[in-house]
């Protein structure tokens, strides 16, 4: 800019005013910027939660590493295969998901929640200890348990660890307790009322134990609903089929080739031993502490009518 012979000149005013502009957009970068560092508003950071003793930060590199997000959205990113993640743990409560993750190909049953509650950080963590007080703090869990429970998923089995689960649950716990603004929406249709999703009857839900006859058909017909009410069948399947655990079907009265190298005969006092102290053999090919022990929830009659059922699934009879 130059200024004319006989025209006034603003050529001095025109550059002060730019620079002063430019001060208050370089004083408003500097600001933003320094504000940025400081702590959100009211918002949680992964940092400052946890979850029995586990990392909600570790959780989310274990969410990662597993892809999670290739079937799920959380906090609006992600795929759509699988449900939204966001705010379920605020729903559904640590002993569900405890119950869910280790084996995700079955919908968790009360028994297997119920069992989740025996340990003291998972009751501490959810505020309750029984199960009758848990149903009706997390009606989300019960709705999945009464509509859903023992029935297979669409999610596959991953072999998560211990450690790996804890985390998880720690990061998913975060991000329910995240203010989302409202995410993920609501949608308009009220999903269970839809016909589709009552369930089918091909594969009918267990009857509750109590709720059967006071003279039961046989006792291996009671194991049977007992183990499909403690939720056994998740990790079980009744024929040789290979789940989290070994099937059943044609087991007892073989010799059990164990982790150790050693066989032991699949008798009632092997069979009795598997429930109450899993750890105590492992079967050859199956890692230990992946099945719980059972002696604290299922009393001896429970126990023995199992036995009886899975006596009743073949193999040699001695
Ligand atoms: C291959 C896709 C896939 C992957 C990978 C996957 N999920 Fe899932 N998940 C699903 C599907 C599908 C469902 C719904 C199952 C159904 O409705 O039968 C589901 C259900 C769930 C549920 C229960 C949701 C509810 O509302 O009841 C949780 C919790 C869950 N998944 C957690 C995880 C976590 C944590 C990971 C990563 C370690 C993971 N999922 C990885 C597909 C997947
Ligand atoms: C979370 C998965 C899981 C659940 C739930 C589970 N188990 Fe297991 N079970 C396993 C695994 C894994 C093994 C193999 C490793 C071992 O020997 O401990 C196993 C082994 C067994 C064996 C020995 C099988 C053989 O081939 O020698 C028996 C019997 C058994 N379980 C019974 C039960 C009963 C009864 C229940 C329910 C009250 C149950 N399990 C619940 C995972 C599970």
């Amino acid at each position: 800019m130059s200024c004319a012979p006989g025209e006034p000149c603003e050529e001095g005013v025109k550059r002060r005013r730019a620079l002063i502009v430019l001060g208050i957009m370089g004083a408003l970068f500097i600001a933003l910027s320094a504000a940025s560092f400081l702590d959100s508003r009211n918002q949680v950071v992964p940092a400052t939660v946890s979850y029995a003793g586990y990392d909600a930060i570790e959780g989310k590199r274990v969410f990662q590493a597993w892809n999670c997000m290739g079937c799920h959205t959380i906090v609006g990113n992600g795929a759509y295969f699988g449900p939204d993640l966001t705010k379920l743990y605020g729903k559904v409560g640590p002993a569900w998901m405890e119950a869910f993750l280790p084996s995700a190909g079955a919908w968790p049953t009360s028994g297997a929640v119920q069992l989740q509650l025996q340990n003291a950080a998972v009751a501490a963590e959810a505020g309750v200890d029984s199960i009758d007080a848990y149903l009706a703090k997390y009606p989300a869990a019960a709705e999945r348990i009464t509509r859903r429970g023992a029935h297979a998923t669409l999610m596959p089995n991953l072999p998560l660890s211990r450690e790996e689960i804890g985390h998880l649950i720690a990061f998913l716990k975060y991000t329910s307790s995240m203010n989302t603004e409202g995410w993920p929406p609501k949608p308009r249709v009220d999903g269970l009322a839809f016909a589709q999703a009552a369930p089918t009857s091909a594969s009918p839900q267990p009857a509750p134990i109590a709720a059967q006859s006071a003279e039961p058909a046989s006792e291996a017909a009671r194991g049977a609903a007992v183990a499909r009410d403690t939720g056994c069948t998740a990790c079980h399947a009744s024929s040789t089929q290979r789940l989290v655990g070994p099937g059943w079907g044609g087991l007892y009265g073989t010799e059990v080739a164990l982790a150790d190298g050693s066989k032991a005969p699949a008798d009632d006092a092997y069979l009795t031993e598997s429930i109450v102290a899993p750890d105590a053999k492992i079967v050859a090919g199956f890692a230990p502490h992946m099945m719980p022990a059972y002696g604290t929830m299922l009393d001896e009659g429970e126990i023995a009518a199992i036995v009886a059922y899975i006596r009743s699934l073949g193999g040699e009879h001695p």
